[in-house]
């Protein structure tokens, strides 16, 4: 393993955001839908949408976002803010801890402006409890006092739009599902929209970068945007230091080869899991909780993180009796397959 995937935190496939992303993460996202490549469904609902509204003069409905994590959901949040022409506050589940937190957030906005909620799936029963009314009648119920005394007072609210973003929409409570008016699952991207947005981020940063190079960078992102422009920053570096900054197909094939990422963008981790499913479970079916005990992971982490790409590059099924690896997981390891599996796994 090399020094730079060494951990889950400085991994440079991880999808999560990291803090050395920065600015230059900020800087690359689109702000507005024309310049957002991909989930072309989303964004044409969203048109619709947001043009209805804008028509109407009202704030847009609540929007649930959903889907892995990197696929662009503050993205584009701040895109539908941009669209609106509102401000947009940001928060996560966690970080509102109580009611009064939720409250000092409602009271704040303006007209029309949305409140982002990442890890919408995260938020506290008491805090979603006092989030239910603001949403439906835009009004927030407090109660003042104790004991016999205690009244409970209503407050107006602006009218405004909540976003809410989850990695794991099935862990949202059903009262809160529902309170959605618009749902959108965000899908993993394809080389070719990822060629697209490298290209877009190069041009930005003014880099030069060829076609295939592009490609070649898209097709090692397992499927998400913040992995893509990652890798591109790490690519430039090498060039930089060994082509006077160009990237070429050959620069870039040298510089992922270096970076720990294979052709297909697994690292060690996900090889790790793969051998393990292989050569220690036989291939499977082996449940989530004890794979991720045998390599060290969170079952949480490997379910969130590491699957999605796995299951849809097709190295990965899901049974019930567990997860299995597919003959073209084996055939990307250089490992055969032992004595006759039974195809009833797959
Ligand atoms: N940068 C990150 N995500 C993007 C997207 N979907 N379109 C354009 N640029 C991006």
């Amino acid at each position: 393993m090399s020094e730079i995937e060494m951990n889950f935190e400085n991994r440079i496939l991880s999808p999560e955001f990291s803090s050395s992303d920065g600015e230059i993460d900020y800087s690359l996202r689109p702000k507005f839908l024309d310049e957002y490549i991909g989930q072309e469904k989303v964004k044409e609902n969203l048109k619709v949408f947001i043009q209805a509204a804008k028509k109407r003069g009202e704030s847009l409905d609540h929007v649930l976002l959903y889907g892995p994590p990197g696929l662009g959901k503050t993205t584009l949040a701040g895109i539908i803010a941009n669209e609106m022409g509102v401000d947009m506050r940001i928060t996560s589940g966690p970080a509102i801890e109580r009611p009064g937190d939720l409250a000092a957030l409602l009271t704040n906005l303006g007209p029309g402006d949305v409140l982002f909620i990442d890890e919408i799936h995260r938020l506290s029963r008491t805090v979603e409890e006092v989030l239910y009314p603001s949403m439906e009648d835009y009004a927030l119920d407090i109660i003042i006092g104790k004991g016999p005394s205690a009244r409970s007072i209503r407050l107006d609210l602006q009218r405004f739009t909540l976003i809410g973003a989850t990695t794991r929409a099935g862990q949202l409570s059903g009262p809160l599902r529902d309170r959605f008016g618009v749902v959108f699952r965000l899908e993993i991207y394809s080389p070719q929209e990822l060629a697209c947005i490298v290209h877009r981020s190069a041009n930005i940063l003014d880099i030069k970068i060829y076609d295939d190079a592009a490609l070649e960078i898209a097709s090692r992102s397992r499927g998400t945007p913040r992995i893509a422009n990652r890798l591109l920053k790490r690519v430039r570096d090498f060039a930089e230091v060994i082509n006077k900054g160009e990237i070429t197909l050959e620069v870039a094939q040298n510089a992922l080869a270096r970076l720990g990422v294979d052709e297909l963008g697994l690292d060690s981790i996900d090889r790790r899991m793969l051998e393990t499913m292989i050569k220690v479970y036989g291939g499977g079916p082996v449940g989530l909780e004890t794979l991720a005990a045998s390599i060290g992971e969170e079952a949480i982490t490997l379910e969130d993180v590491y699957e999605p790409y796995l299951l849809q590059i097709g190295f990965i099924s899901r049974t019930p009796r567990g997860r299995c690896a597919t003959p073209s997981a084996y055939k990307h390891l250089g490992l055969e397959r032992q004595g006759q599996q039974s195809l009833d796994s797959f």
